[in-house]
């Protein structure tokens, strides 16, 4: 990696972009957002059960649907993120709605100078290590985070397809964390490939062994990793949505891992 080059303030540029675009968009659906339909998927929902009173911590959080979605059923949520157009608009979101979540714009890696307290749970969801060049560190800030019997649960598309061009036509990068970064000049977003922002983004392909590993060394104990052939959301090109309303790759339908989720949880002392 090159020092001098500060990817984080780069990829806070990035989204604060891509958060101008997101907000109106029909993939983030703000409207039906407000009106109370929940932007959370089955994996996680199932995962972590009754949130009711539970103390949950949002890690990298966007413009904090999914944050407010767990406060919507109950839990006292404190959402976090890089990007401060993303926490704003998150904030104004809590307040309409009327919720009481919490937001925090920082780094992830900085969150400890930040943020007291530990959490039941801490969540993290698609589309979100990519951004993180070291997972040691991250894992450090995952465990430090959780209450002593509390859950770590991780939904995440899978580094198998990250090693594939847009159009999923050749093998483009590695499926390893070569040190990257991977760096990229990209135009629009994914909610909107025509959207007229331009952008640098500095990204990192983490293989699951360096994501498991990273975890295993903070005494965190694996109670359940699952590997999907679908996506819960239209984001890459050459999609096609199948019966049960999940997106599949056009002809690699079934081969291909899109994401995966690992649920953990720090054991007593
Ligand atoms: C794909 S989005 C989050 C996905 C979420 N499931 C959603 O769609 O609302 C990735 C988020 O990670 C944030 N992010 C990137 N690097 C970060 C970092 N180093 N610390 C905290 N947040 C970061 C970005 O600002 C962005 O909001």
């Amino acid at each position: 990696m090159d020092a001098s080059v500060d990817y984080f303030e780069i990829n806070r540029l990035a989204w604060n972009l891509r958060t101008g675009v997101h907000k109106d968009s029909a993939f983030y659906d703000l409207n039906s957002f407000k009106q109370g339909k929940n932007s959370l998927n089955p994996l996680e929902l199932e995962a972590l059960g009754k949130v009711s009173g539970k103390k949950l911590l949002h890690l990298q959080c966007h413009f904090g649907q999914d944050t407010l979605s767990w406060a919507r059923l109950g839990a006292k949520a404190t959402g976090v993120d890089l990007s401060d157009e993303a926490i704003t608009l998150a904030r104004q979101l809590n307040e309409e709605l009327g919720l009481e979540a919490e937001f925090i714009c920082c780094n992830v890696y900085d969150l400890p100078q930040h943020l007291e307290g530990q959490f039941d749970i801490v969540f993290t969801s698609y589309g979100v290590i990519g951004w993180l060049p070291d997972m040691e560190k991250w894992a450090q800030v995952v465990a430090h985070f959780l209450k002593p019997g509390g859950t770590f649960f991780l939904a995440e598309f899978h580094p198998a397809i990250w090693m594939f061009d847009n159009h999923f036509t050749c093998v483009q990068y590695s499926y390893f964390n070569n040190g990257g970064p991977i760096i990229e000049e990209s135009t629009g977003t994914y909610t909107d490939h025509d959207a007229p922002i331009h952008y640098t983004e500095y990204s990192w392909n983490h293989a699951l062994s360096e994501v498991f590993t990273a975890l295993l060394h903070q005494n965190l104990q694996l109670v359940d990793f699952q590997e999907l052939p679908y996506s819960y959301y239209n984001c890459f090109a050459n999609l096609e949505q199948g019966p049960d309303g999940f997106w599949r790759i056009n002809g690699l339908e079934e081969k291909l891992p899109i994401m995966y989720s690992v649920k953990m949880v720090k054991p007593q002392p």
